[in-house]
C-alpha cells in the first residue's frame, strides 16, 4: 500500500454542515487509506446539488453535523491500496453512489442496492457514512469501482457530471423509455431536469415541455429551447397536448411535483422519477393509473454501471453537461454557493478546486 496520508503531513479544507441552512469550510484531518481497495482522490472539480440542498433545507432533521458534504467530484488520484485498480496521477470521477461491486445485488447492476451502499458526503441517510468530496482530499472506498478514468478528451467538470447529474438524467429518460417521436414532460427544471430534457430530445422526443414552479428555472428552460409551463397555471398539465405525455421525468422530489407529473400523464405512459423523495406515503391515483395503464419508475442513477455510456454521449459531443454551469467558484465560496443555489441566483455551481 502506499503511504497512509494524502499529503505531507497538515490538513485540508472541506465543505462542512453544521444544520440547516449553515455549512463551513473548515481545516479538516487529511484522510487516510483504510483498505487495500480504497484510494484518495485529490479533488480539482465539485459540484453542489439538489440532494445537498435537502439537509440544508431542514428536510433530513437526522442529518449529522460535522458531516463532509459533496457527492459530485474529479481529480487526481494522490494514492492508492493495492487493489484499487488506479495509480497515482490517474484522473478519476467518482459515481455518487458507493457499492462493493462484488455483492448479488452489484452482480445485478443494482450498485444503490449493495449491501455496502453509500452516497459520499450523505452522513448514514444511505447506508454507513463516508466523507464527501466538496474538499481537497477524499477517501473513495471500494475505489476499483467506484472511480471511473476519465478520457485525455473529457474535463474534469464533464466527468463530475457523468458520476451523478448527466447520467440520473440519462437513466430517467431512459427508464421513461423516450422514444423517436414520443411527447415528453420533465417535471423541475433544476440541472437534473433540464439534462433530462437535452437526453429526451437526443433520444428523439418531438416535444419536451419543462415544467417549474419558479420563473428563473423556466426562462432557463425556454433558453435551451423548451417550452416551459408553471404547473400552477390551470391548463399547464395539458400543455403537452390533449392526450398528455407519453413519457414524464419527474426531476423535483416532492409530494406535489410526482402529483403534477402523474397529471401530465397521458394513455400508456411512463413516469420516470428521478428526483429523491422522503415522504413515507403520498395519495396516489390508483384510478387513474389503472384507467390510463401507467407504467411508474423510480431512477437512482446508477454511475457505475452507467458512466462509459453516458461517456460516449459527452465524447461525441452528443450532450456537453457543462451548458448547464451557472457559476465556478473556489471552494472558499462554498457557503454563499449553498445560499445562492437554495435561493435560485445560481443554477449549477460548481467548485474549482485545485
Ligand atoms: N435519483 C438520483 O440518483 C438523483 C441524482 C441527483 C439528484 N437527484 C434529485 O433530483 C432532484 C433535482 O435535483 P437538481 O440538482 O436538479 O435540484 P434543484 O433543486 O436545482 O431542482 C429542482 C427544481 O424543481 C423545481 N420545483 C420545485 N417544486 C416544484 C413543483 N411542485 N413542480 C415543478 N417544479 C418544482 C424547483 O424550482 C427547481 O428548479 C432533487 O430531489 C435531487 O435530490 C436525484
Ligand atoms: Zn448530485
Ligand atoms: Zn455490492
Amino acid at each position: 500500500m502506499e503511504s497512509g496520508t494524502a499529503g505531507a503531513g497538515g490538513g485540508m479544507k472541506g465543505v462542512v454542515y453544521r444544520g440547516p441552512g449553515r455549512v463551513a469550510v473548515e481545516e479538516l484531518p487529511l484522510p487516510v487509506l483504510q483498505g487495500p481497495r480504497d484510494a484518495i482522490v485529490r479533488v480539482t472539480r465539485a459540484a453542489v446539488c439538489g440532494t445537498d440542498l435537502h439537509p440544508y433545507r431542514g428536510e433530513l432533521p437526522d442529518f449529522a453535523p460535522g458531516t463532509v458534504l459533496g457527492h459530485e467530484f474529479a481529480g487526481v488520484v494522490h494514492s492508492a491500496g493495492p487493489e484499487a485498480r488506479f495509480r497515482p496521477g490517474d484522473r478519476v470521477f467518482a459515481s455518487d453512489v458507493v457499492a462493493c461491486g462484488r455483492c448479488a445485488q452489484c452482480a445485478r447492476g443494482l450498485h444503490y442496492q449493495c449491501a455496502e451502499v453509500s452516497l459520499f458526503g450523505y452522513a448514514d441517510v444511505v447506508g454507513k457514512p463516508v466523507d464527501g468530496g466538496q474538499a481537497e482530499f477524499v477517501r473513495v472506498p471500494f475505489a476499483d469501482v467506484v472511480l471511473g478514468a476519465t478520457p485525455a478528451d473529457v474535463s474534469d467538470e464533464q466527468g463530475l457530471f457523468v458520476g451523478d447529474v448527466l447520467t440520473t438524467a440519462y437513466a430517467a429518460v431512459r427508464n421513461a423509455g423516450v422514444q423517436a417521436g414520443d411527447r415528453a414532460a420533465v417535471v423541475g427544471a433544476g440541472p437534473v431536469g433540464l439534462l433530462a430534457a437535452l437526453c429526451a430530445r437526443l433520444a428523439g422526443a418531438v416535444e419536451t415541455v419543462v415544467a417549474d414552479t419558479d420563473g428563473s428555472r423556466r426562462a432557463r428552460a425556454e433558453t435551451l429551447g423548451f417550452r416551459a409551463v408553471d404547473p400552477a397555471e390551470p391548463s399547464a398539465a395539458l400543455a403537452v397536448g390533449p392526450g398528455g405525455a407519453q413519457r414524464v421525468v419527474e426531476a423535483v422530489g416532492t409530494d406535489a411535483a410526482l402529483r403534477f407529473a402523474l397529471e401530465t400523464a397521458g394513455a400508456g405512459a411512463t413516469i420516470a422519477v428521478a428526483g429523491s423523495h422522503h415522504s413515507t406515503a403520498m395519495p396516489f391515483p390508483t384510478g387513474l393509473a389503472f384507467a390510463r395503464e401507467w407504467t411508474l419508475r423510480f431512477t437512482v442513477g446508477d454511475p457505475i454501471t452507467l458512466r462509459d455510456e453516458v461517456l460516449g454521449l459527452v465524447r461525441d459531443g452528443s450532450i456537453d453537461p457543462c451548458q448547464v454551469v451557472s457559476d465556478r467558484v473556489p471552494l472558499v465560496a462554498a457557503p454563499e454557493a449553498y445560499e445562492a443555489f437554495d435561493q435560485r441566483r445560481a443554477f449549477k455551481t460548481v467548485l474549482e478546486i485545485g
